[in-house]
């Protein structure tokens, strides 16, 4: 079987919603929605290998800590695992005293009376019945009418509210998803949820939660966002739901699509970290939760450690987040280019001089920092990479701050350096790159002595060079050491001059040592850097001229 030259021959567009008056395309998000964590459930069904009881405890806690208020716990009445799971929570009282432990239940009678049993003792809960309404699942797997539907949700809410007399001392919200609402007829999502209304009775003091899935991803996000507003314009009593959205990934667009059904008027959302669930995954809720961020919302959830909640993740599920994932991803505060990294450095530059009030970094929408990842990760450097980018890692990782002109000549020699290699280089293999290509140029110029003598505001050097190892005696005079060491070599037929210097201390690990930059230019007017290294300045310098030399 191969790709159809022609689709529409099998596969057909999703009807649009009537919705001409849309008002969601003029609104603008200012506030975080209520969240909740699908993970324990949604996420965990999803697993090749589900969560044990000791790593959804340890994940539960990692939720708890992020800031999650409303957290699905599970499916209690689906097997032993997962009751035991939640007994455990509440009798050893895991939960604050502000979390809502939601439990997910289909709408059958054994299954709502294990779900019951399960949550006796909590403090908060969340009831959360749902049966499956798409045309396609109301023909393949239930093989059922529109009204026979209906009945298996009223019948489930029905079943919910007799019980709830046995969960005294609880306080209780009860939810309803319309399960793959996305791909059924909105007028029918409606006569159904309003059918569970009418069990439950909300009002607006005692809200219960409308949850309209995204199962399966059918349609474009705007397809979404037109049906969640015809939901909230058109179902009674709007004032006594929550509307929640809860999207999947089947088109890739689980973000948007929350992002739009917020804007058309939903309060809640429900994915998972990292977007894991069913298939391409629930809501990644960091990417949501961030974008508000970047625009100056508080999402009230707290990712500023996001490498300890990874870790965790990646530990209790056996998933990876990929090296690209939002925000999240090893290679996202990443430059590869010369460009990029010249951008970044230079806006990095200016939040750090605090020239602006707001974050406007080339290519970061946000501040690493504020989620716990590091400065040093922004730049790495490989053949693509411009000078930028390698003065950027001697400065971070050495205080070797390279003169500007000076980056210009060292960078295109780390690129073809980091070229053969053909990968990425540290910053210690550039550092070495740097002290083979200038430090350690001993040759055919080396220093063996160098004395100065002050007088009349005139220095006298006095030194001993040697060229291929022959000694020369070197005398000079000017106003400083230089410019004597200049005067004696051009005594010895070397004729340049100084036109770029530079110096500064190196840090403590390299041994209390300064390190001087000198740029000279020979009389047929060739031009290059040398750069040395030691304990006293003046040295420095001047094994820097040599170094200089020797790279002519
Ligand atoms: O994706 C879905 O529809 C669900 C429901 C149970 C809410 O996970
Ligand atoms: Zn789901």
């Amino acid at each position: 079987m191969t790709m159809h030259k022609d689709p529409s021959k099998k596969y057909r567009p999703f009807p649009p919603v009537q919705l001409p008056d849309r008002r969601w395309p003029d609104r603008v998000l200012t506030a975080a929605p209520r969240w909740c964590s699908v993970d324990l459930r949604d996420g965990n069904q999803a697993l090749a290998v589900p969560m044990n009881v000791s790593q959804k405890l340890e994940l539960f806690q990692t939720l708890v800590n992020i800031g999650f208020k409303e957290i699905e716990v599970g499916f209690p009445s689906a097997s032993n695992t997962e009751f035991t799971f939640n007994r455990r929570l509440i009798e050893e009282k895991r939960a604050p005293d502000d979390v809502w432990l939601q439990v997910l239940v289909q709408a059958r009678e054994d299954l709502i009376e294990r779900t019951i049993q399960s949550l006796v003792g909590a403090k908060k809960v969340i009831i959360h019945m749902y049966n499956s309404t798409s045309p396609a699942q109301r023909r393949v797997v239930f093989g059922k009418s529109k009204e026979e539907i209906k009945a298996i949700a009223v019948n489930g809410a029905r079943m919910i509210k007799d019980r709830l007399h046995r969960l005294a001392g609880t306080e209780i919200m009860l939810q309803y998803s319309p399960e793959s609402f996305s791909a059924t007829e909105v007028e029918y999502a409606k006569e159904i949820s309003e059918a569970v209304m009418d069990v439950w009775q909300p009002t607006p003091e005692h809200k219960m939660i409308l949850n309209l899935p995204d199962t399966v991803e059918v349609a474009m996000p705007n397809v979404y966002a037109d049906q969640i507003e015809w939901m909230c314009r058109n179902i009674k009593n709007r004032d006594s739901l929550v509307v929640s959205l809860h999207t999947h990934n089947d088109r890739y667009t689980g973000v948007a699509a929350t992002e739009l059904g917020l804007l058309a008027g939903a309060d809640r959302v429900e994915g998972t970290l990292f977007g894991n669930g069913e298939r391409t995954g629930n809501l990644d809720i960091i990417t949501v939760a961030l974008n508000l961020y970047m625009h100056g919302i508080s999402p009230r959830l707290d990712f500023s450690d996001l490498n300890g909640i990874i870790e965790v993740y990646e530990r209790c599920t056996g998933m990876t987040v990929p090296p690209r994932q939002p925000y999240a991803g090893e290679l996202v505060f990443t430059a590869f280019s010369g460009s990029h990294q010249d951008a970044i450095k230079k806006g990095l530059g200016e939040w750090a001089g605090r020239t602006r009030e707001h974050w406007d970094v080339p290519y970061l929408t946000i501040d690493p920092a504020d989620i716990g990842r590091e400065y040093s990760e922004v730049i790495r450097v490989n053949s693509q990479s411009g000078k930028g980018g390698v003065a950027y890692l001697l400065e971070s990782e050495y205080g070797i701050d390279l003169p500007k002109d000076m980056q210009r000549e060292f960078g295109p020699i780390a690129n073809d350096a980091v070229d053969r290699l053909g990968r990425e280089v540290s910053g210690a293999e550039l550092k070495a790159m740097f002290w083979k290509e200038y430090i350690e140029r001993t040759a055919p110029w080396k220093l063996g002595a160098f004395r100065t003598i002050s007088e009349n505001g005139k220095v006298h050097c006095d030194a001993t060079v040697f060229k291929n190892d022959q000694p020369h005696h070197v005398t000079g005079t000017g106003n400083g050491p230089l410019a004597a060491l200049v005067h004696g070599l051009s005594g010895a037929g070397v004729a340049f001059e100084i036109t770029g210097y530079s110096e500064h201390a190196l840090s403590a690990g390299e041994g209390a040592a300064a390190i001087a930059y000198i740029q000279i230019k020979t009389a047929e007017g060739k031009s290059c850097w040398g750069a040395a290294v030691d304990t006293n300045i003046e040295l420095a310098s001047v094994k820097a001229v040599l170094s200089a030399l020797n790279r002519l």
